[in-house]
């Protein structure tokens, strides 16, 4: 689903960049476009990215001391 019109970026671009590096919504806006025009997406975009944010720290193995 588009979650930034202006840019045509959509939930999955956002998900990729979450997989590529992207931690803030500084880095998503310089890697996707999203929310850098009228920011109308600045909300729902930093929703989806934090949720992909929390899918990928929880795939994490969980590290166990000996
Ligand atoms: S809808 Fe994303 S910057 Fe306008």
């Amino acid at each position: 689903m588009y979650v930034c019109i202006c840019n045509s970026v959509t939930d999955s671009d956002i998900r990729q960049a979450v997989q590529d590096g992207v931690r803030d919504q500084r880095e998503l806006a310089r890697k996707t476009g999203c929310s850098s025009d009228c920011g109308c997406c600045s909300e729902f975009a930093l929703e989806v990215m934090n949720q992909a944010l929390r899918e990928q720290s929880s795939a994490l193995p969980i590290l166990q001391t000996a």
